[in-house]
Order: C-alpha cells, then sequence, then structure tokens
C-alpha cells in the first residue's frame, strides 16, 4: 500500500525494520520543511504572523492525537518518545506514589524502557519488580497475572504488541481487572500504535507512550498520555521556560496546568506537527487496513519459509507483522549481513529485550517486523534469500 509515497523505496531495499522505525513519506517531510521554510518561529511567545501559524499547527496535534487514541487532548503531553513518557511516569508519577515493598507487575518480553527506569525506581525506594511468567508461546495471559497479584501489587506494566514477539497483548480485558482491583495500568504502545487502533479511554489505561518515529513521523517526537486526575498529582521531571507562570526571590513558584507543566523549554515543534501529519496519513489508510495488511503478509511468510528446514521461527501465533526467526547454526547478525547482500534491511541482536533470553534459551534473533507498504514481493525476497542460506559463510567473509 501507498509505496509510492516513500522515497527510500525507490532505493531498492526491502525494508522490513519497521520495529526500529519506520520510513517517511515525503507529504510529512515536505509539512516539517513547510515549518523550517516558511515560518520558524517559536511557539507560545511571539506575536507575529509566522508565531501565530506556528502555534495554531502546533497545538492542533493534540487534537489530533486526542481523537486518535480516544484521549482528551489536554492528557496528551508531547516528549522525545516512548522512552522518555515512561521514565515521566516512573519518576514523575511513581516515585512520589509508590513506597518501599509496594510490588510492580512487569515480564521479560519487555524491552529496556519499560524495565530498567523501575529497576532504577527499585534502588532508590525499595519498590519490588515481579516478573509475571510468559506461556508456552511466549505470550502474557491474564491468568499468569492474576496468579502474581497480591495486597501489595499497585502497577502493572506492559507493551500492548512486545517488540521481539510481537504478541497482542489483551489491554482491554488486564486493563478492566487492573481498574477493578485499584491497580495502576501504564502501557508501552511504541509497537501497537503505529499498527492498530488503540483507545485509551476504553481500555481502562491509566498511562500510555508511544513514539512518532515509528509510525511514519520523525525522531525526537512522542507522547505521554495520562489519565487527568493522574497527571495532576504527577510532578514534572524537567522545570524551566514556558511550564512556569512566575517564580521568586523567596523561592515561590507557580506551574501552568496540564499539559504545558510537562513541557519545559524549547520542544521539538517541527517534530510535533510531522507527528500530527503522520496520525492523518495513517488514519487516511486506516488502522484496521494497516493491522489486516500485516497480518496477512506475516501468514503468507509462515506458508513459504515452511520448506526451508534450517529456518525456526519462534512466534508463528502471535497476532501482528513481526517475525523473529534463525538459520540453525548461523549467529543471528550473520544472517543479517548475509541479507544485507540482497538489500534486505532487518534487526538482529536481542532487541533490547534483554530478558527475554530466561524465557527462550536463546540470546539473539532476526526480527522481520512489517508495515502497510511491506508487499508479497518483499516477502519472496526474503524467502528467496533465506532458501540460499548455505551460501552465508561465502558471502559474508
Ligand atoms: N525498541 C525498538 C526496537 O525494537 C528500538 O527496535
Amino acid at each position: 500500500m501507498n509505496r509510492e509515497d516513500f522515497p527510500m523505496l525507490d532505493n531498492n531495499i526491502v525494508y522490513f525494520d519497521n520495529g526500529a522505525t519506520t520510513l517517511k513519506p515525503k507529504c510529512i517531510i515536505d509539512e516539517m520543511n513547510k515549518y523550517y521554510l516558511e515560518h520558524t518561529s517559536n511557539i507560545h511567545r511571539g506575536d507575529y504572523n509566522a508565531a501565530l501559524k506556528t502555534n495554531e499547527l502546533y497545538d492542533n496535534v493534540r487534537n489530533i492525537i486526542g481523537e486518535f487514541v480516544n484521549a482528551d487532548p489536554n492528557c496528551c503531553i508531547y516528549t522525545s518518545g516512548t522512552t522518555m513518557s515512561i521514565n515521566m511516569v516512573v519518576f514523575g508519577y511513581m516515585r512520589k506514589h509508590l513506597k518501599k515493598g509496594d510490588e510492580v507487575l512487569l515480564n521479560k518480553a519487555e524491552h529496556a524502557s519499560n524495565i530498567l527506569p523501575w529497576i532504577k525506581l527499585s534502588e532508590e525506594i525499595g519498590i519490588v519488580i515481579k516478573y509475571v511468567p510468559l506461556n508456552k508461546d511466549y505470550s502474557l495471559s491474564l491468568d499468569n497475572i492474576k496468579k502474581c497479584v497480591t495486597k501489595k501489587t499497585k502497577v502493572i506494566s506492559l507493551a500492548h504488541v512486545t517488540n521481539v514477539i510481537g504478541d497482542v497483548r489483551d489491554i482491554k480485558s488486564i486493563g478492566k481487572y487492573c481498574h477493578d482491583n485499584n491497580i495502576l495500568f501504564n502501557v508501552d504502545g511504541a509497537q501497537s500504535v503505529p499498527h492498530m487502533k488503540v483507545d485509551f479511554k476504553n481500555s481502562y489505561i491509566d498511562f500510555l507512550s508511544f513514539s512518532g518515529h515509528k509510525m511514519c513521523g520523525p525522531t525526537g517526537v512522542g507522547v505521554l498520555v495520562g489519565r487527568y486526575e493522574l497527571l495532576e498529582e504527577m510532578e514534572p521531571v524537567f522545570y524551566g521556560g514556558g511550564m512556569n507562570n512566575y517564580f521568586e526571590e523567596d523561592y515561590s513558584y507557580e506551574l501552568k496546568s496540564i499539559p504545558t507543566r510537562f513541557e519545559a523549554g524549547t520542544p521539538p515543534i517541527a517534530e510535533v506537527i510531522g507527528l500530527g501529519e503522520a496520525i492523518k496519513y495513517l488514519e487516511n489508510i486506516g488502522m484496521d487496513n494497516i493491522h489486516k495488511h500485516e497480518v496477512k503478509l506475516k501468514k503468507y511468510l509462515l506458508d513459504k519459509v515452511k520448506d526451508i528446514s534450517n529456518v525456526t521461527i519462534y512466534n508463528r501465533t502471535s497476532d501482528s507483522g513481526i517475525l523473529a526467526l534463525n538459520v540453525d547454526g548461523v549467529f543471528a547478525q550473520d544472517l543479517s549481513v548475509f541479507l544485507n547482500k540482497y538489500n534486505i534491511c532487518v534487526r538482529a541482536g536481542n532487541h533490547c529485550a534483554k530478558m527475554l533470553k530466561d524465557e527462550m534459551n536463546i540470546k539473539n534473533t532476526v526480527r522481520v517486523s512489517m508495515y502497510f507498504y511491506n508487499n508479497f514481493e518483499d516477502v519472496d525476497k526474503i524467502i528467496e534469500a533465506l532458501k540460499n542460506n548455505k551460501e552465508i559463510f561465502n558471502v559474508i567473509i
């Protein structure tokens, strides 16, 4: 779908590294360039025409985001990306509201940004992290979550879609369970918001994070969506220009209201505008169409790969466009170097999910992660390359 919109695809590449970052359509790059070429100005500071135009575009992106994920626009905070968003939740809200001995449920399929901040918080205030066991297919069930919950469980934090296994968690049921049991529900939407409809309000989510660059937008911008009452209680992690009403010699100060309070300093203005364009672009295609297309491509790949005896796929059953695989006896990075000879872009390694090895008994995989602009021909090309995998050592040495 829409392949002609992506200048990078003119380079004759097969781009299967969408979990890391996606390609950018020209129309979004053009919109960002317009800001630089036609109305460069800071936001909320100038009274001249260029500044007024920038204010309007910048502020309106909050409405676009709110509608996209079904949240109050004023509860959508611009951040630099998912990592910053989760750090704001952990160090802005949780540090203030959790205490020694409180339990946070994670699982070992999470990537670094949803584990390391919690480890750091544990070091600081003594929260206890518990890892919910995964099922045989590395998915996460509500039953397993329930078995880990105790009276001390205060937070469940998880990725909606994991970045290696690509399993789609049932966030609505888990959210409802959290809601009914007075547990905070923190959702990392980095791998889901770009690929399927995500409904903040109706999934009982307390905090939701996602990144612009994984959804056709620019790098350096992301979003934290929070429930209003919780954001009211959250401390800013950054202090400075734009987020205060006044500060005085006697140490007094007053912060602005939500969301401005959490956006100190000059924000990534072109990037916010680009993110708004990216959301409009995706909605035009339709989130359900995107998800269906990716699942169809994955099924096609699974069907074709059956004939290649030395390829292991670790996540046949997951319902997304992510595949984790290895060729028997071949180091994952060697395979990705080999695929590069065919202009096929994938990611190899542990994909920042460094604890997943405890569940899978392997450290590294090659990850094929799809998006709507991939097509059956792309899949045919990777299958062709994988069929030739006996040549791998002749090719890469
Ligand atoms: N979390 C990103 C990935 O999975 C960077 O590649």
